[in-house]
């Protein structure tokens, strides 16, 4: 039994997955550059607001208070990465985002400022300047998301496909000619002259995580079976202030709560991380995670008391007071129980500073790719500003791509039928237990070799039916090789058997290829 019969085609000359921040801006900026209805296609798994952008809250980074400038962004930027960053990759965040920016105020984007009409700057940890522009206090995210998809949605250049999931790229001669899709369990092939995956993160791989349902990595497994290069999968974040619940995905507690005063507290009351950094609830965000996990086990809780803010919280922060009003917290009198939840991939398929990835005619835009911006930690909000700066990027060197030679012949293929829910769920969850437990905040060769063995057996077991299911598996298998590879501790990556950063590992990147085989190369 199969979902579909026949297989339906559609051609555009660029297609793009994904509709968080990155895919919308390179579909709205590449099809400005298009004369034809349907030129540029865009795919998305769910709805148009189904992505991790759509529940950013701190803001977009960007140097544009008096005082800032670009160079003090690259400094912070470089001093997060842990030396593993690409320094003219971040040269491009840094000193193109604040036009970015400006153009997607003046594109409708509604950021909070002041009488004067100047940006009001949130402070977040590890930035040594107040450059974080927000909208509606905490709600950044969702007014990005509103204002770019007014403009894809208003554009007739642009073919808007929901619940339509890209299962496989299409391979022609070495370079990409399309995707193959699930469109409601139908099969639709897309054929594109360029396609461009922004398909987002894969925080969905692990049990805790601030990630919503559809980050389950598929950009990074349908790369990796393509042949693409990727690196630097070991490194994760985990931001140390999830609510503490038992919700999937955890409501995430803003790190510009801190940066407004907020403090940490053990389960006595007591702050501990002042005896930790010196830089305390504002330290990088390894730091605050780690500190906040050993609070945990040692006192059995941590909270953030905010309640320093009083009303001005209901404010600057309307969107998590609603939230923890929903929960019966009161953070204008109560302090926020918190935990750490996965959050963020700094690593991905292989980038140029135009999105190129390895294979040609394939492109790879926002979490989903690795530019080098991050390095080995990504610093607060410079996520949301890689995908605007990377995606206007992007957008113009596919429409200098030449058309197809032909158009590929493919074999008739179908969808492949969905196992019972039952079989993906349990198979889904035992792998977030397993990466929770072993490839998480601290790492170990043991749990790590455990996790693969036990990630290769959910494999084994795993019908072809369950594509999604398969990329959460491909995508924690990588993350783990990637961990047990790299012997040392770094940024995000952090293994206990080796906790400290090694000299042996500085410039040297974890990355897969063609071969599929972890190899260690320079940067
Ligand atoms: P996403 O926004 O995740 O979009 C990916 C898209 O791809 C989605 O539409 C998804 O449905 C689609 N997709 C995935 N797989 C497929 C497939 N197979 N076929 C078709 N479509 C597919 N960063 C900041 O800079 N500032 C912040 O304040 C901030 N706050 C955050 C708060 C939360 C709760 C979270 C989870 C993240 C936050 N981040 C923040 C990180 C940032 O939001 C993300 O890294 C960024 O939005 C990623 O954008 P993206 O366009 O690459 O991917
Ligand atoms: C937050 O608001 O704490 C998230 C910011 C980010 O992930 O960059």
């Amino acid at each position: 039994m199969s979902h579909a019969t026949a297989s339906k085609r559609i051609r555009a000359r660029v297609l793009v997955i994904g509709s968080g921040i990155a895919g919308l801006h390179t579909a709205f900026r590449a099809a400005e550059q298009c004369a034809n209805p349907g030129d540029v296609v865009l795919l998305t798994k769910r709805t148009l607001f189904d992505s991790s952008t759509n529940y950013a809250q701190g803001g977009i980074a960007a140097a544009l208070g008096a005082g800032d400038s670009p160079a003090l962004h690259r400094q912070d930027t470089l001093a997060a990465g842990g030396i593993l960053c690409d320094s003219d990759a971040v040269d491009v965040l840094v000193s193109e985002g604040p036009s970015r920016v400006r153009e997607l105020t003046e594109a409708g984007a509604h950021f909070d400022v002041g009488p004067l009409g100047e940006y009001l700057l949130g402070r977040e940890a590890a930035h040594s300047e107040r450059r974080i522009v927000h909208a509606s206090g905490d709600r950044t995210g969702a007014e990005v998301v509103r204002t770019l998809v007014e403009l894809v949605r208003a554009d007739t250049r642009i073919t808007i496909i929901e619940h339509a999931r890209a299962l496989d790229l299409i391979i022609e001669n070495g370079a990409c000619a399309g995707a193959r899709v699930s469109e409601r369990g139908h099969a639709l092939e897309v054929i594109a002259d360029a396609t461009v995956l922004a398909t987002g993160g894969c925080g969905q791989v692990y049990l805790r995580t601030t990630n919503p349902p559809v980050a389950t990595g598929d950009g990074y497994a349908l790369a990796h079976r393509a042949g693409a290069e990727l690196a630097d999968m070991e490194f994760v974040q985990f931001h140390p202030t999830a609510l503490d619940t038992n919700e999937t995905p955890l409501a995430l507690i803003s790190e510009a709560v801190r940066g407004e005063g907020a403090l940490l507290l053990d389960a006595n009351g007591v702050r501990f991380m002042p005896a930790i950094n010196e830089l305390a609830e504002l330290a990088p965000r390894d730091i605050v995670t780690r500190a906040v996990l050993h609070a945990q086990r040692a006192t059995g809780g941590v909270t953030l008391d905010a309640t320093r803010l009083g009303e001005q919280f209901t404010t600057r922060f309307p969107g998590i007071f609603a939230v923890c009003m929903e929960r019966g917290i009161d953070p204008r009198t109560q302090p926020i129980p918190v935990t750490p939840a996965a959050h963020y991939m700094m690593g991905g398929i292989v980038v140029d500073l135009v999105g190129r990835s390895t294979i040609p005619r394939l492109s790879a835009v926002g979490e989903v790719a690795r530019t080098g911006v991050h390095g080995a930690n990504r610093l607060a909000s410079n996520s949301l500003l890689e995908g605007l700066v990377f995606a206007e990027r992007v957008a113009h060197d596919v429409m200098q791509l030449e058309p197809l030679a032909h158009e590929p012949v493919l074999e008739s293929w179908r969808v492949p039928t969905p196992p019972d829910r039952a079989i993906s769920r349990d198979a889904a969850q035992r792998i977030r237990v397993l990466m929770w437990e072993h490839a998480g905040i601290e790492r170990t060769a043991t749990g790590l070799r455990e996790c693969l063995a036990a990630l290769d057996a959910i494999v084994a077991e795993l019908p072809a039916g369950a594509t999604e299911e398969h990329n959460l598996a491909l995508t924690a298998q990588l993350i783990a090789k990637s961990a047990l590879m790299r012997e040392e501790s770094r940024g995000g990556h952090y293994r206990s058997d080796f906790p400290l950063p090694r000299s042996v590992w500085a410039d040297r990147h974890v990355q897969f290829g063609a071969g599929k085989k972890a190899r260690r190369v320079a940067s």
